[in-house]
């Protein structure tokens, strides 16, 4: 990836000075070579999915998560290319139709962050994460591959619903299902783990945050955060943080007793 990286970098396609030379075209032979190989390695990774098998990249991947922290920030790298190559998310035609000012954008939380959602929130088999403003579901999808818990995608854009629903069905994901819906509105009773890419702010958030708050009344709940949303959830006094409260990090909640 970061040979492919520096080679679009070192001699773009629209580069007409070098187009046609020698060393462009071993260089965009070199592309063809490299992105073969990794076609073929996100297939066979693919193919481990589809046989619901945890692939030993994911195994390694989490485990490094929990030996240390991922880089902090919300940038990309290598592994957001490479989880894309291997869920293979489709892109939605249809732009979005719910928009306002307390409603966030889609933003993809980036792969590094979801390993270490894992093992900071210690997802196994036996939970059900809710995903609160879903986006195309790599979140639920990842987390259902490594540890096996049911997953739930909630989002109120249909188009990104039908894409998630998708790719999740061609991966034979059975444990994973997304529901097209407001998260203020959204039964939460099945929940055990709920996660939040600040999704959304002000009265939305107030709204979801007490809805959340109903449940934690009858049973523990985990809330995961990451972005700007973890100051505000980090001022409600029914939630204790169990890791470092930093907006560029996983923060992890447990609710009071
Ligand atoms: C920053 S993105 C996070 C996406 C995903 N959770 C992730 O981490 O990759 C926020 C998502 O929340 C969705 N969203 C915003 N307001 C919402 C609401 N009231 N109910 C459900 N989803 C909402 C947006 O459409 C967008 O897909």
């Amino acid at each position: 990836m970061e040979v492919l990286d520096r080679l679009d970098a070192y001699f773009p396609n629209a580069d007409l000075d070098l187009m046609g030379s020698d060393l462009h075209q071993r260089a965009r032979a070199m592309c063809g070579r490299l992105e073969a190989a990794n076609s073929e390695r996100y297939r066979s990774i693919r193919q481990e999915i589809q046989r619901g098998v945890c692939p030993d990249t994911f195994v390694q991947l989490l485990q490094r998560s929990e030996a240390e922290n991922p880089a902090r920030g919300n940038s990309y790298d290598y592994l957001d290319e490479s989880i894309s190559g291997v869920l293979q998310f489709d892109e939605p035609t249809d732009a979005p139709v719910h928009s306002g000012p307390e409603m966030v954008f889609y933003q993809p939380t980036p792969a590094r962050h979801i390993f270490a959602l894992i093992a900071a929130a210690g997802i196994s088999e036996s939970d059900v994460l809710v995903d609160l403003g879903s986006g195309l579901g790599h979140v639920p999808m990842v987390v259902s591959i490594c540890t096996g818990a049911r997953a739930i995608g909630v989002e109120v854009e249909p188009s990104y619903v039908a894409c998630s629903r998708q790719c999740a069905e061609r991966l034979n994901l059975s444990r994973v299902s997304f529901l097209e819906a407001d998260a203020r509105v959204a039964d939460f009773s099945i929940g055990m783990v709920f996660y939040l890419y600040t999704p959304f702010s002000g009265s939305i958030l107030r709204a979801v945050m007490d809805s959340l708050r109903e449940q934690a009344a009858v049973r523990p709940i985990r809330i995961c955060t990451f972005g700007p949303c973890t100051t505000a959830i980090a001022e409600e006094s029914w939630l204790e943080a169990v890791t470092t409260r930093e907006a560029d990090q996983i923060t992890v909640f447990l609710s009071r007793a």
